[in-house]
């Protein structure tokens, strides 16, 4: 295992399961926010400990506004996580970001709302503030970044990540505007999931690929068959840079 500490995976759309992963057994540490999202799942990914916790549940049944992100990221730290890596299927908006392509973004800008966003809302009483302006962890982004190159494979460095609230897609104004704001990507779920990280102490970076051309960008609408045959021809891809993360030597 890597000195940068245990590693955490969680899982997005595509991900209930990673098929590399040789399970070890399952833990269901109680949080004061209720259970995870399902069992965490203790396994081995080649010769490496991890965690895994799929963040829709184990049947995907909970759509990205339903999800407990905090009982998620508490669940992770209980059980011994220190870096997490959440994996997210996303739409691409710049040009640079077509289907298939696999990106650790760099920035992020949250368009969600009414989702419980912070360990400290006040109850009870402390009111603390956590520096985010660099949201995402950049050992961890670069031991991502250096974990695909060690399975040669091709990964955009940075990034804009835009999380919008979901389950919906987004309209071809709505991504217009993300464009301008300076998104390059849109997805649902990496917010509050890296807040509550920062907030926790805990590393978190993101590996985002694309699935679809964000509404509006490609030629005609969304189809969910190809949102799904993408995430069928990034899945591989995704678990060998897994892989080779969890087993990098800190350089
Ligand atoms: N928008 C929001 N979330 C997504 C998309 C998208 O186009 N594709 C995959 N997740």
């Amino acid at each position: 295992m890597s000195d940068m500490g245990r590693l955490a995976i969680i899982g997005g759309s595509g991900f209930a399961t990673l098929r590399g992963l040789e399970v070890l057994d399952q833990q269901r540490p109680a949080t004061p926010y209720g259970p995870p999202s399902a069992p965490v799942t203790r396994g081995r990914l080649g010769d490496a400990e991890v965690f895994f916790l799929p963040r829709h549940g184990a049947d995907h049944s909970l759509p990205p506004h339903r999800i407990d992100y905090r009982a998620n990221i508490r669940a992770l730290q209980a059980c011994g996580a220190e870096r997490i890596v959440g994996l997210a299927a996303v739409g691409g908006i710049g040009g640079a970001f077509g289907p298939r392509v696999l990106a650790v973004p760099n920035q992020i800008i949250d368009y969600t709302y009414g989702r419980a966003q912070s360990f400290h809302d006040g109850d009870p009483g402390e009111v603390r503030h956590i520096d985010f302006t660099h949201p995402y962890c950049e050992d961890l982004r670069r031991a991502l970044l250096g974990a695909a190159g060690d399975a040669d494979l091709e990964v955009a460095d940075g990034g804009t990540y835009g999380v919008t609230q979901g389950p919906r897609l987004e309209t071809a104004a709505e991504v217009l505007r993300m464009e301008r704001d300076g998104c390059d990507l849109v997805g649902m779920t990496g917010m509050p999931e890296a807040a509550l990280a920062r907030e926790l102490g805990l590393r978190y970076a993101c590996l985002a690929f694309v699935v679809n051309r964000a509404a509006g960008k490609g030629s005609g609408d969304i189809r969910m068959e190809e949102i799904q045959a993408n995430i069928a021809a990034s899945s591989a891809r995704v678990e060998r840079v897994l892989t080779a993360l969890a087993g990098a030597r800190p350089s």
